[in-house]
């Protein structure tokens, strides 16, 4: 299976498989970023892509406007990792576990 790199600006890198989900990734070891509904309506997991692309698959991003998607930001609950990523701006939780 292929590896891919999810490079997040000024933080650290994380070795991840293609078609893992990006939120996962985000979370499995580190706890990056802060998520609620998990299927692309609440924008909390939101963050900006930089390079490289993700694949919604057949999933709509309904909680980003057009302009916000033309500028980058992308829903990681909803993202499948196709390849080399770098990304910024994340929502990043500020206690495990807990949303604030
Ligand atoms: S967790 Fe709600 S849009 Fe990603």
């Amino acid at each position: 299976m292929k590896t891919c790199i999810v490079s997040i600006v000024d933080q650290t890198e994380i070795k991840a498989q293609f078609g893992d989900n990006l939120l996962t990734v985000l979370n499995n070891q580190k706890n990056l970023s802060k998520s609620a509904c998990r299927n692309g309506n609440c924008r909390i997991c939101r963050c900006r892509l930089i390079l490289g692309v993700i694949n919604y698959q057949n999933k709509i991003p309904l909680a980003l406007s057009d302009k916000e998607q033309e500028q980058g930001w992308i829903l990681p609950c909803i993202s499948t990792i196709v390849g080399d990523i770098k990304i910024t701006d994340l929502n990043p939780l500020k206690t495990k576990g807990t949303l604030k």
